[in-house]
């Protein structure tokens, strides 16, 4: 007889069942986690549709490429990401950014059996039930969901329940879900204490140019791993060039000499090799031919701007409205957080009634996808969140 304890649903996919649902015109998406344009639509960049006719011009055989995927995507794009330190480091091509944790997750379980993962809380909901299925045990250490106070202090306190050889994940830039990161001298801090205890980074690196712009997130990524000898970076191409459904993704390891580097690069071929074979080819392609070409390269950095940029003035829009509207907390964080997301200080009841009431739709935690919401929309969403906030101000004095 087989046996089965179903694991836990990702809960977005129920509130996107809900949502597609839902017969309401003014209906709100803010659950999601894709980036949408001022129309609601998650667009294929122009520089990609180009590398995709160069392609279809230049592509003679769909034979496999190989275990470690397209050796030119990897070495591009390890260049692009760390410069000349990713001569000393390996690099292989992964289903996504998913699939390069899970690469990264499956290899430390092997090195270090009897090591955990750290992942913040709160976190990307995947990110436990990855590492679970890996057979890594998994802690979390205390990430503030409303503002960056004591942020620094909070992680470095939690981490001293972490022992030598442990993994600890650090999301590069744009947290999911707070939107809040460390910033530049104190993510140098935390990679400090990381060393000091001697743990491991995975960086998660899966909204790299919705910060600042691609190159200066990149090189924040890159100096952060040069502190350390050893680290892992899941990289994912699904937001910055709008590839989702591609799976385009690397895993980039760092550790140690040459020697080293090869016994585990071999580990991870033979991990993707015994999971999927090879990875899917077309997307790796599209961002080679881009990063190859400079005509491309410069037309897709100026679309990933101009998508980061509208989720900045969002962000400032939103924030704004919420305090316009007497929301009651600081909105500090949403204004100055990055990527595409922030929390929302609201209980799942509060979630609930603006669902049923106002059409608008987020994640039970109150995290919510700036994205989502339109110009036009921007008032009336908050709005209708200020007052979800004051009806529970004054039900508590009454
Ligand atoms: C923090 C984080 N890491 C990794 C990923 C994985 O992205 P991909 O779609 O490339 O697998 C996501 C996707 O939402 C994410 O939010």
């Amino acid at each position: 007889v087989w046996t089965y304890k179903p694991s836990i649903v990702d809960p977005i996919v129920e509130l996107m069942e809900l949502y597609e649902s839902d017969a309401r015109a003014d209906k709100v998406n803010l659950g999601i986690g894709v980036y949408q344009d001022n129309d609601g639509k998650t667009p294929i960049f122009a520089a990609v549709k180009d590398a995709e006719a160069i392609l279809f011009e230049k592509e003679t055989t769909k034979t496999y490429v190989g275990v470690g995927g397209d050796a030119q995507f990897v070495k591009r794009l390890g260049r692009f990401l760390f410069g000349d330190a990713a001569d000393r480091m390996l690099g292989i091509q992964s289903v996504g950014g998913t699939g390069a944790l899970r690469l990264i997750g499956e290899f430390c379980a092997r090195v270090a059996p009897e090591s955990r993962v750290w992942v913040s809380k709160p976190t990307w909901a995947n990110h436990p039930a990855l590492f679970a299925s890996c057979g890594m045990p998994c802690e979390s250490y205390e990430y503030g969901k409303y503002s960056a106070d004591r942020l620094l202090q909070n992680i470095i306190a939690s981490l001293s329940g972490a022992k030598e050889g442990d993994f600890v994940v650090i999301h590069a830039c744009c947290h999911n879900p707070t939107g809040i990161d460390l910033s530049e001298p104190q993510m140098a801090q935390l990679a400090e204490a990381i060393n000091d205890k001697r743990l491991y980074p995975i960086l998660d690196a899966a909204y790299l140019g919705f910060k600042n712009s691609i190159e200066s997130d990149a090189a924040a990524l890159a100096s952060l791993m040069q502190r350390f000898d050893t680290a892992f970076c899941a990289f994912s191409a699904s937001k910055n060039f709008a590839l989702y459904r591609e799976r385009v993704g690397a895993a980039y390891v760092k550790g140690g000499e040459r020697a080293k580097l090869g016994e585990w690069r071999e580990l991870l071929l033979s991990l993707a090799r015994s999971n999927y074979s090879m990875p899917p080819d077309h997307g790796a392609s599209i961002v080679r031919i881009i990063l190859e070409d400079e005509r491309l390269r410069k037309k897709w950095l100026g679309e990933l701007a101009a998508a980061s940029g509208r989720l900045r003035s969002v962000r400032e829009e939103f924030a704004k409205c919420l305090t316009k509207a007497g929301c009651g907390f600081s909105t500090d964080y949403i204004r100055t957080g990055s990527g595409l997301f922030c929390l929302l200080p609201l209980s799942e009841q509060e979630v609930r009634q603006l669902r049923v009431d106002n059409g608008i739709y987020m994640m039970k935690s109150g995290r919510v996808n700036l994205a989502g919401l339109r110009d036009a929309e921007v008032e009336r969403v908050a709005g209708a969140i200020a007052a979800v906030v004051r009806s529970r101000a004054r039900t508590a004095i009454a």
